[in-house]
């Protein structure tokens, strides 16, 4: 990329948690970008000053239209959607309308528009409940639940897209992202957060009593669900070096799984919490909650040979301390 001007990035659901990272990672590395985002678990409060802001949603065509060509957009990183797996099992056509219909309204207009890049946050929920760890791209993709299956259903939309239409896609499968901005720019913030990291993070300010452990009795080394944990500023960065990889290759698409290739248990971050505390931080033990898959453990082994990128982050006390700085500067859910 050294030499070439940068095209203009729309990062959909810029305001959101992994998005805010994606666009300090795309500025830090000194690309244009806009952001659109219908604030639906944001409030715009990550966006950096001086970045072009829309409030608005992927769905609604006319503005999308507009804005590709207002703003000459060269690339789009899609991040907007829905992501609770426990909603998707209750509202399920919630998350075939936020995540799979409006997905293929954008692409329509990304395709109408000519613009040649896209990528996609996808997730480790289109792989359901693996029988074999690590995951390789490969490995059937069998979602148990709605979640994970309108991932899916977007992948096999680029996919056949990008067989006879003019863009390259890179599907980017997440694993367990956590952590915050090491400079304290982002973080999570989101107004729905179920995620472990979190949820832990405001136990140990006492924000929340204590964290529960949803279930001990998985077929796991110490009866807590197994996740692999990515830092979001390594995911961020990822997404950078996928970008470049798609402008230097157009041929070429890329699903890589998204994670450092280490399972660590409920047990194990809560034990990493306490260490990063220096105190035990109250937790409960609970009953499963449902819809988890035991293990998710990512293969990075693609991520690592493909692209510019080497983690900078892999470690879940880093992850954990990030987290809690990150909380401790929010007060009523707002970074102050
Ligand atoms: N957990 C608890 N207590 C809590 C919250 C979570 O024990 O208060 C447990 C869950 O049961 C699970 C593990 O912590 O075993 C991780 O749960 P998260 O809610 O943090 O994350 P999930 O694994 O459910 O899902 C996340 C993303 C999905 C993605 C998936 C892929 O939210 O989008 O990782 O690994 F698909």
């Amino acid at each position: 990329m050294t030499g070439s001007p940068k095209p203009t990035v729309l990062v959909t659901g810029g305001g959101g948690y992994i998005g805010s990272h994606a666009v300090l990672a795309l500025r830090d590395a000194g690309w244009p970008v806009v952001v659109l985002d219908d604030e639906s678990n944001s409030t715009g409060v990550l966006v950096p000053q001086g970045v072009p802001y829309i409030k608005g949603s992927i769905a609604d065509r006319p503005l999308v239209a507009g804005l590709l060509r207002e703003h000459g957009i060269g690339a789009i990183m899609h991040f907007a959607g829905s992501m609770l797996v426990a909603e998707s099992v209750t509202d399920p056509l919630k998350y075939y309308r936020n995540n799979t219909l409006a997905s293929h309204a954008l692409l329509e207009e990304m395709i109408a528009a000519g613009v040649p890049h896209i990528v996609f946050s996808s997730t480790a929920a289109i792989y359901g409940a693996p029988e074999r760890l690590p995951i390789e791209e490969g490995d059937p993709k069998l979602p148990i639940n709605p979640y994970g299956a309108s991932k899916w259903m977007t992948e096999q939309m680029l996919a056949d897209a990008a067989r006879v239409h003019d863009f390259n896609y890179a599907a980017l499968r997440y694993f367990n992202v956590a952590g915050a901005d090491p400079d304290l720019r982002a973080g999570q913030i989101g107004k729905t957060s179920t995620h472990i990291v979190k949820i832990a993070t405001e136990a140990a300010l006492a924000k929340r009593p204590h964290v529960d452990v949803f279930g001990t009795d998985y077929p796991t080394p110490d009866g807590s669900c197994v996740r692999d944990y990515i830092h979001v500023s390594d995911l961020a960065a990822a997404h950078v070096a996928a970008l470049e990889q798609l402008i230097a290759d157009p041929d070429e698409n890329l699903v890589l799984n998204c994670g450092y290739g280490t399972g660590l248990s409920v047990i194990e971050v809560l034990d990493a919490l306490d260490v990063v505390c220096q105190r035990k931080v109250p937790r409960a033990i609970g009953s499963r909650r449902p819809g988890d898959p035991p293990q998710l453990v990512a293969s990075n082994r693609a991520l690592v040979e493909t692209l510019d990128w080497t983690p900078a982050h892999a470690d879940i006390h880093q992850i954990i301390s990030d987290a809690l700085a990150w909380e401790r500067k929010l007060k009523n859910g707002k970074p102050v």
